[in-house]
This record gives C-alpha cells, sequence and structure tokens, in this order.
C-alpha cells in the first residue's frame, strides 16, 4: 500500500523514509516546509491559542503542540487524495508528539493506518543509535548531514523552538548559551528598548506598529514575523521547565517564544481592560481547559471544538490597542485604549462622586465580615474549652 510521511529532511525520517520502501510500501514524502502552512497555521493554530492565552502548566506556551493539528490535517488530506490508506511519522515511542500526531489522524481519516517505525521492534531493534542510522544511510546514498548534530533534539515552527534529550535530560545541567537559536541572551540585547502598538479585534491582532519607526504590519504572517524579530531582538519568551508529559513522565524542556509571549502580555492586558469580571473568571478555567487538552493531543475532539467555541465567544468585545515597550526579555506594558473599555474613570477617580455611594461600602464590608466575625467567636470559645 502507499504510505504518507511526515518527512523533515532529518536523518531519521530519511532513514524511515528508505525502511519502508524496503518494507515494500509505497512512499509519498510530505514536506510542511515545502507545503508551507504557516498562513493557516497563524490564523487557525496560533491566533485561537492568544485568544485562549494557552499556557501548559503556567508555563510552556505550546509552540510545538498546537503545530501537530496543523501538520497532521495535512498530511490526511493528502493521504485521501492520494488514495493512501497509512500514514507515517519519526515521533518516538515515549513522547506527546506520536499522540497527538495520531488522535488527529484518527480523528479526521478514521480508517487511517499508523505506521509509527520507533514502535515497531523491527525498526527500533535494527536502528539502535544515531550511528546506526549515519551507517544505514551512508550505505544507501542518503545525504547524511555533514554538521556534527546538536547534543539534544530541537524542534522548530513558526512559533516556537523546542530543545530536549541528550545533555539537557539531566534537569541540572544549565543549557549552554548557545543553544538558543530565535533570541538573543538578553545579557547581550539592545539598550534601547523597542515601543510597539498592537491593535486587537476579537480577540486577536489585527495591526502592529512601531511607535518612533513607524513600521506597519497588518497580515496575521507578517504580524507574528515581525513580533518574533523584535522579541528575538531583545531575548523575550526564553523558559526552561520540567514538564509532565501525558503518557506519565516528566521532562526537561527549554524553550524560546519570541513573538507568542509578547502576544501573551498584550492580550491579557487588552483582555481584563473590555472584559467582565465574572466572564473573565469562567473563560480563565476554559483556557486551562482548552491549554491541558491541545498538550494532550485532542485539538480535534466535540470538547476541544466547544471550548474553542465558548472561548471566541468571549473575544467579543477584546478589541483596541495596547502599547508595550520589549527590553532585556521584558514585555512592559504602557498603556491602552478601547472602544470597548469597561473602566469607568469617573466612577473610580477619588476625586468624583459618580454614581456610587460610598455609604453604602459600610454595609457592604459588615456583611462580608459576619463571617469572618463568627469563625473568630467559634475559635476563641474553642480555645477556652
Ligand atoms: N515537550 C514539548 C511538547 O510536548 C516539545 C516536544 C517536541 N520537542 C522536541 N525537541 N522534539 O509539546
Ligand atoms: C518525541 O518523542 O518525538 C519528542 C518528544 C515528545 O513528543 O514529547
Amino acid at each position: 500500500g502507499s504510505v504518507v510521511l511526515a518527512y523533515s529532511g532529518g536523518l531519521d525520517t530519511s532513514c524511515i523514509l528508505l525502511w519502508l520502501k524496503e518494507q515494500g510500501y509505497e512512499v509519498i514524502a510530505y514536506l510542511v516546509f515545502i507545503e508551507d502552512l504557516r498562513s493557516e497555521f497563524v490564523q487557525e493554530f496560533i491566533w485561537p491559542a492568544v485568544q485562549a492565552n494557552a499556557v501548559y502548566e503556567d508555563r510552556y506556551l505550546l509552540g510545538t503542540s498546537i503545530a501537530r493539528p496543523c501538520i497532521a490535517r495535512r498530511q490526511v488530506q493528502i493521504a485521501q487524495r492520494e488514495g493512501a490508506q497509512y500514514v507515517s511519522h519519526g515521533a518516538t515511542g515515549k513522547g506527546n508528539d506520536q499522540v497527538r500526531f495520531e488522535l488527529t489522524c484518527y480523528a479526521l481519516y478514521p480508517q487511517v493506518q499508523i505506521l509509527a517505525p520507533w514502535r515497531i521492534p523491527e525498526f527500533y531493534n535494527r536502528f539502535r543509535g544515531r550511528t546506526d542510522l549515519m551507517e544505514y544511510a551512508e550505505k544507501h546514498g542518503i545525504p547524511v548531514p555533514v554538521t556534527p548534530k546538536a547534543p539534544w533534539s530541537m524542534d522548530a515552527n513558526l512559533m516556537h523552538i523546542s530543545y530536549e534529550s541528550g545533555v539537557l535530560e539531566n534537569p541540572k545541567n544549565h543549557a549552554p548559551p548557545d543553544l538558543y537559536q530565535m533570541t538573543k541572551n538578553p545579557e547581550d540585547s539592545p539598550n534601547e528598548p523597542d515601543l510597539l502598538e498592537i491593535h486587537f479585534t476579537r480577540g486577536v491582532p489585527v495591526k502592529v506598529t512601531h511607535v518612533k519607526e513607524g513600521t506597519c504590519k497588518e497580515t496575521p504572517l507578517e504580524i507574528f514575523c515581525y513580533l518574533n524579530e523584535i522579541g528575538g531582538k531583545h531575548g523575550v519568551g526564553r523558559i526552561d521547565i520540567v514538564e509532565n508529559r501525558f503518557i506519565g513522565m516528566k521532562s526537561r524542556g527549554i524553550y524560546e517564544t519570541p513573538g507568542g509571549t509578547i502576544l501573551l502580555h498584550a492580550h491579557l492586558d487588552i483582555e481584563t481592560f473590555t472584559m467582565d469580571r465574572e466572564v473573565r473568571k469562567i473563560k480563565q478555567s476554559l483556557g486551562i481547559k482548552f491549554s491541558e487538552l491541545i498538550y494532550n493531543g485532542f485539538w480535534y475532539s466535540p470538547e476541544c471544538e466547544f471550548v474553542r467555541h465558548c472561548i471566541d465567544k468571549s473575544q467579543e468585545n477584546v478589541e483596541g490597542r495596547v502599547q508595550l515597550s520589549v527590553f532585556k526579555g521584558q514585555v512592559y506594558i504602557l498603556g491602552r485604549e478601547s472602544p470597548k473599555s469597561l473602566y469607568n474613570e469617573e466612577l473610580v477617580s477619588m476625586d468624583v462622586q459618580g454614581d456610587y455611594d460610598p455609604c453604602d461600602a459600610s454595609g457592604f464590608i459588615r456583611i462580608n465580615a459576619v463571617r469572618l466575625r463568627e469563625h473568630n467567636r467559634l475559635q476563641g470559645a474553642a480555645q477556652k474549652k
């Protein structure tokens, strides 16, 4: 039969390609970077994550996790178009990525058959390390990478780069300073901040301008690339964490997400400015749920569709502009403005009465104190006993 392989051009998937042919499959190599899914990746995957303030375990912005359903969706489209029954990928048998790729494939192409060589004994017993892969490649005339491989595994896309395994597996080892490829070390970043203004409509950025230089970006892809550039220049969005993989083990990961980090700060600001307090609380818990579903590979599931829909609804009035400064690894919010602002300057002002009677606050506080005073009384009684 025919198999569509998510092919990266690296050593692993090059060997997988040939091995699959040896097993008698007709292989269709699918190169994500040639397909250029960048525009749809921004609009259909990164933007919903921005609306949700999607963060896994309080720190990880999910750059790899949201790319998997985007890649796998295209992969099954190709499989269906080519009449291929099989799809294949080079993810290991211990990670999250295998789950994400395959859940997406099953959800969108229920009859699909999966070939995951790193879980097939004939494959992983034959290729026990990088040397085996190199030998096999050389023997079969596959061009092998000339540069020595970095002593860690990397996954790079438009949103981020992640680094795992190898020398990083010991969580106490510091990342070498030359590991980072998307961001400058904040210690060496410019001594002058860049001031940006980001305009939001329905919780997504629609325009970014550089306040002094006047640079202006208006398409989703241009906006995101520009924020990556500015964030990268100032060393924004580096994290080093230990996280919980879905399959039940902890792993150490290093990430750089420059543009995504700027957007997270800007979006949080305009959202709180324009959203009702109680709606915000519910929406925040949906964002946590959404992040967990994305991390675990359930982008295409009824529950994720439901949550995404609710989050999108919450963004109706998340509109306006935020001015911020990007400097030395940080994003500093400077000010915000919105036609949908729920902020009432007169109501909050210390100088104006507004539609508010301060005397009412006495009762409000005393009613809230009922429980606290009662707690104190009962504790005192218990201590006397
Ligand atoms: N731990 C991250 C995630 O599960 C990144 C995984 C891919 N990283 C890699 N270096 N291959 O989303
Ligand atoms: C992999 O195992 O292929 C990368 C790590 C992960 O998926 O969690």
